[in-house]
């Protein structure tokens, strides 16, 4: 298969956990005979410094050229406390997001067997948990109009959903629920607010046409808690796009490790793959960034396009380095010099010779 991929490494530990995935998307392009073209493009804090844009047009434009987005991370600390920037990295993020109508964010949450005692959670409580994140990605408070008054002692964000909003990604997730354990939980907070409301009904409609799902509802708050007493019992959650940020954050500890986590974020017409995490300032340029959260978004890229043996392999190294604890100190107590690229290389050289695959 030939794929045209726009690699966008953006800010902080961004460039060296993406560089890792491209490695392994390398090496399975030359295992299994495809030809995947990667072209790098400003995005984020780089982009403002370089461009004075977060979201360049050349960038905008590269990425509605590809077939496919892989996406490091953004945000800069110099922004984080200056509340009075007008221009911020995040911006870029949400632009592209908006621009390319990426409205489903997909995040799998899953307790891998081999980590089960680096969760501060239970063992008996995680183990066995798999759940996707159906999370609402160009709508609700992070898009509707924002208000300072002139005084700058009152603001305001809107949170506005239409019924065709919802309608596009509850399909999605009714869908995907079809393929798992046929059950979608619809988060919001209905009990105070209108758009969640708007949420149950149409959700509730939409059930209709799914006669093997099962629908249930929880609020937020709840959710939150039930995350952590008893996250097996969630298959596909179903949310808006603030929820979805809170809840996948918190779910990232029930594996582990926030660097784990992986995305997929798809519309109509495009779709972009990037870790969940934040650009993590601290640790940029140390090697001691978890690359997997980007290598596992690659893998969601290659199923994307209907790859499945190219992702299970990309799957099973993973695992395997997991296994052998060849991991980065945010899951490696002993922690002896296992950095980013070591991480990413034995991920490389797994593809390109998987010699143990067996796994037990
Ligand atoms: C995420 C991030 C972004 C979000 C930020 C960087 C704008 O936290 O992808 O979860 O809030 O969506
Ligand atoms: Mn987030």
């Amino acid at each position: 298969m030939k794929l045209n991929i726009a690699v966008l490494p953006g800010d902080g530990i961004g460039p060296e956990v993406t560089n890792q995935a491209v490695k392994a998307l390398k090496a399975i392009a030359s295992e299994f005979n495809h030809d995947f073209k990667f072209t790098t493009a400003d995005v984020g804090a780089i982009a403002i410094d370089k461009h004075n844009d977060p979201l360049p047009e050349e960038t905008l434009d590269l990425c509605k050229s590809t077939d496919a987005i892989l996406f490091g991370a953004i945000g800069h600390p110099k922004y984080d406390n200056d509340p009075s920037a007008k221009v911020r990295p995040e911006q870029g993020l949400l632009k592209l997001r908006k621009e390319l109508g990426l409205y489903a964010n997909i995040r799998p949450v899953k307790a891998y067997q081999t980590l089960l005692d680096k969760s501060p959670l239970k063992k008996h409580i995680i183990e066995g948990t798999d759940i996707s994140i159906y999370r609402e990605l160009t709508g609700g408070i992070y898009f509707g109009e924002k208000q300072l008054s002139e005084d700058g002692n009152v603001a305001s964000d809107l949170c506005a959903y239409s019924k065709a909003e919802i309608e596009r990604i509850a399909h999605l997730a009714f869908q995907a629920a079809q393929n798992r354990s046929h059950k979608v939980t619809l988060v919001d907070k209905a009990n105070v607010l209108e758009t969640s409301r708007l949420w149950r009904k149409v959700v509730t409609e939409i059930a209709k046409q799914y006669k093997d799902v099962k629908l249930d509802f929880l609020f937020v708050d709840n959710a939150a808690m039930q995350m952590i007493l008893n996250p097996k019992q969630f298959d596909v959650i179903l949310t808006e796009n603030m929820f979805g940020d809170i809840i996948s954050d918190e779910a990232s500890v029930i594996g582990g490790s926030i660097g784990l986590l992986a995305s997929a974020s798809v519309g109509d017409k495009y779709a972009m793959f990037e870790p969940i995490h934040g650009s993590y300032p601290q640790a940029k340029g140390k090697g001691i960034a978890n690359p997997i959260a980007s290598i596992l978004s690659a893998a969601m890229l290659l199923e994307h396009f209907g790859l499945y043996n190219e992702a299970e392999l990309v799957n099973l190294a993973v695992e395997k380095s997991l296994k052998l604890n060849i991991s980065t100190p945010d899951i490696n107590a002993k922690y002896d010099n296992v950095t980013t690229g070591k991480v990413g290389e034995f991920i490389e050289d797994f593809i390109y010779n998987p010699k143990d695959t067996n796994m037990n």
